[in-house]
């Protein structure tokens, strides 16, 4: 499906239950759901976050395209979740989401950008890669017990005495 166009904005409280779905369906599909609306509303308002949407149109047609959560720190950012709808997949807006995040990051002064993902998930994988993430280690379990995550981790800039390799927590 091609989209007409595309909007990057950041989420209202009213977006928090078309993200929350999401989440369940593209993310976290076969595991209990954890990302429901309270606590993406949560991340909305909480002013360390941004939670980002791709609203798109198909003629007259507008939906939800796709979202991104990240968590700002003092040096570090974490991207909590990442979703586009599968059916405006590979058409570059995962990437769009992200690039917006990291330049937030970026423009905040941060070293790095961390982030879990699924160890089965070739496809997310293979995406983080080509955006320059590099994974760092595997932790068994980390879903709900059940199944492992590897961790993924961009630098984003130089510090001294600041290697931009996650440390083992
Ligand atoms: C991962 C995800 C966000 C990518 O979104 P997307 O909009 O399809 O990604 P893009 O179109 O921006 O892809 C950019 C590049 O990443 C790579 N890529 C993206 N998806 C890929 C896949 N499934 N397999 C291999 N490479 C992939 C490609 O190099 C792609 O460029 P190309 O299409 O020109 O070859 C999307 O597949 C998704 O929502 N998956 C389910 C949820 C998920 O796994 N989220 C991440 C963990 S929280």
């Amino acid at each position: 499906m091609a989209l007409a166009s595309v909007t990057l904005e950041l989420a209202r409280s009213i977006d928090a239950k078309p993200i929350a779905l999401m989440s369940r369906d593209q993310i976290e599909a076969g595991l209990e759901w954890k990302w429901r609306a309270p606590a993406i509303r949560a991340f909305i308002l909480d002013p360390e976050s941004s939670v980002l949407c791709a609203r798109c149109s198909l003629g007259a047609t507008e939906f939800l395209g796709g979202f991104g959560i990240m968590q700002f720190g003092s040096e570090v950012a974490h991207l909590n979740l990442l979703a586009v709808d599968p059916r405006v997949r590979r058409q570059g807006l995962g990437e769009q989401l992200l690039t917006w995040l990291e330049t937030t990051a970026i423009t905040a002064g941060l070293y790095r950008i961390d982030l879990e993902v699924r160890s089965n998930n070739r496809g997310a994988r293979r995406f983080y890669e080509e955006l320059g993430y590099k994974a760092s280690r595997t932790i068994r379990g980390y879903y709900q017990g059940r199944e492992s995550a590897l961790k993924m981790h961009k630098k984003l800039r130089d510090r001294p005495n600041f290697s931009g390799a996650p440390r083992d927590n």
